[in-house]
């Protein structure tokens, strides 16, 4: 049997660490061809040794998703490594910033924006680019379980990530015209250094156990979780899924 993603060539961003790095190890173990970026060299260039070492094949670049001229060099240099691309997991993310509403910052307001909404947009319109030349093409986009429902202290996060469900909304409707399909999916909390951050500011603690409740299968999740589900929208079996946001949240937006 062919394994799922076998030939076809994949960007992801994200990839130094958390679930980018799990879907990078898990896309190449189902046959992509990898381009995998992040704005930390020297973990996007040991995610790449892990795919290498089990026999995967990888590119890399460091890019930061936030700035247009770096997005466009990197769907470049997709196709330039692959002769063309055949979907994109945008992954990178930054985390929220654990503050009362009335005290974000506009500066605060981008910083997180400016990755988690402007970098999610910026990826989804030159890859889409980039594939349309193929008539072809699959998307998955990293929002949240924040995309769908609100907590506290992290206005700026839940709006970031309600904008990537809008975006992929959106370019998805546009695919009968470009051929490309645009999913996202919802993770709820999932063990990675963001929420090892999280966990560990004090403001956070009092929220951990009625976090963890909400989980209903009794546990937080494994960057594996989401990356399984990435890689099965990215593959043909998912060919008539179009504009979904998938939850991978163990229960969490049921409650
Ligand atoms: N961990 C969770 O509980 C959780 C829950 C819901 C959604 N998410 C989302 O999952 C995605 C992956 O996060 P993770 O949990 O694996 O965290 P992580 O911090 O381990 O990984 C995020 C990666 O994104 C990279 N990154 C951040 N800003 C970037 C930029 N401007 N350009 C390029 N790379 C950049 C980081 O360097 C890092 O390698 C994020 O979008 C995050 O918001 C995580």
């Amino acid at each position: 049997m062919a394994r799922m993603l076998e030939g076809k060539s994949i960007i992801i961003t994200g990839a130094a660490s958390g679930i980018g790095r799990a879907a990078a190890r898990l896309f190449a173990e189902a046959g992509a061809r990898l381009l995998i970026c992040d704005w930390n060299k020297a973990g996007v260039d040991e995610t790449a040794d892990m795919v290498r070492q089990a026999g995967g094949e990888v590119g890399t670049m460091q890019v930061d998703v936030s700035d247009e001229a770096q997005v466009k060099a990197l769907t470049e240099k997709g196709v330039e490594l692959y002769g063309h691309l055949d979907g994109a997991y945008n992954n990178a993310g930054v985390q929220m910033l654990n503050k009362l509403t009335q005290d974000l910052t506009l500066d605060d307001w981008h910083k997180v924006n400016g990755v988690n909404a402007v970098g999610i947009f910026l990826c989804v319109k030159h890859e889409i680019a980039a594939m349309r030349k193929s008539g072809r093409g699959a998307i998955v986009n990293t929002a949240s379980a924040n995309g769908v429902v609100a907590q506290a202290y992290s206005t700026e996060y839940v709006a970031s990530k309600h904008a990537v469900i809008g975006i992929t909304r959106g370019a998805a409707s546009e695919a009968i015209e470009t051929g490309v399909r645009v999913n996202c999916v919802l993770p709820g909390m999932i063990n990675t250094p963001m929420i090892v951050d999280l966990v560990n500011n004090p403001e956070f603690r009092p929220h951990y156990d009625s976090a963890l409740a909400r989980h209903t299968v009794g546990r937080f999740g494994e960057p594996e979780d989401v990356a399984y589900v990435a890689r099965f929208l990215l593959s043909d079996q998912a060919a008539f899924m179009n504009a979904a946001a998938v939850a991978v949240d163990g229960g969490y937006t049921a409650r």
